[in-house]
């Protein structure tokens, strides 16, 4: 059972997963992530405002896709911290038979992972730890909660821009996406470098500097536009996350540092 184990923590480095989570107002980091993101925070004070615009996209897609689109099989690779507003609690909201499968590298979600896996009783979830990289076992653990014949979104939040060009995100995510069937969804967002240019590299660097894993790399909208090659992007587009089908109780900053989209496969 996933939560049991006692994984073993590297907390003299920061990682993506608390950082993030030290950003959206989560307790779940240590000083080197608290650093790391004050760092950031001073090189880029808008990144604070830039998590929560994608945690909202988060919301209103996975309520585009389960409502208006009839999506009941979610793979959230790269899921994060557990935070209000999970992908499974949006979807099951709308679809409790919806059945949402998780995956991610960092043992700190292991150890939360049972947050993740409360179900409705009609629907299903499950959390598997795997790097993105490694799209076989994902794919095949994924196996035992999803049914590969009918669509799946594939959904991509904030975690590609951790996949260096030596890796081949481009093959990674055509890969995933030629293993799901006609009718499913690829859901992405990445950090911008075209966007508070000046200001998103020097919070790059410093993040980096802080981190040991693999380095964030971002990307310009023409790049992240690339990962939706095939498929039919839903409109508007790639643009930022605050402009993606906003709703009209909404209040959102003007700029996001990022570029999202949603994109059907025929
Ligand atoms: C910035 S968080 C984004 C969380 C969530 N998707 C969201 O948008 O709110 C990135 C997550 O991706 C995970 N991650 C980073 N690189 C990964 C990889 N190569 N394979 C699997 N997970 C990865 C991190 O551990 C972290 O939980």
């Amino acid at each position: 059972m996933p939560g049991e184990d006692v994984p073993q923590l590297d907390t003299g480095h920061a990682h993506p997963a608390r950082v993030y989570n030290y950003w959206l107002g989560g307790t779940d980091n240590f000083a080197a992530d608290r650093e790391a993101a004050d760092q950031a925070i001073a090189a880029n004070p808008g990144i604070l405002t830039d998590v929560r615009a994608n945690r909202a996209f988060l919301a209103r897609v996975v309520r585009y896709l389960a409502g208006e689109c009839g999506v009941r099989q979610f793979l959230d690779i790269g899921t994060g911290l557990p935070v209000a507003g999970n992908t499974h609690e949006v979807a099951q909201e709308i679809a409790p038979d919806a059945r949402i499968v998780y995956a991610d590298n960092d043992p700190i979600v292991l150890r939360h992972a049972r947050a993740l896996l409360t179900s409705t009783p009609r629907g299903a979830c499950d959390y598997v730890e795997a790097d993105l990289r490694d799209t076989a076992t994902i794919l095949g653990a994924a196996a035992r909660t999803l049914d590969f014949g009918v669509p799946v979104a594939l959904m991509l939040l904030i975690i590609v821009h951790l996949i260096p060009d030596d890796d081949d995100p481009y093959g990674i995510v055509a890969g995933l996406m030629g293993t799901l069937p006609s009718g499913s969804y690829l859901v992405l967002t990445h950090p911008a470098s075209d966007i508070r240019a000046a200001q998103m590299a020097e919070m790059t660097r410093r993040v980096n500097e802080r981190m040991s894993g693999p380095r964030a790399t971002m990307r310009d909208h023409a790049a992240i536009t690339r990962f939706f090659d095939g498929l039919e992007l839903v409109e508007p587009g790639v643009v930022q996350p605050q402009q993606w089908r906003p709703e009209p109780e909404m209040s959102s900053p003007p700029l996001v540092t990022a570029w999202c989209g949603v994109a059907r496969k025929r």
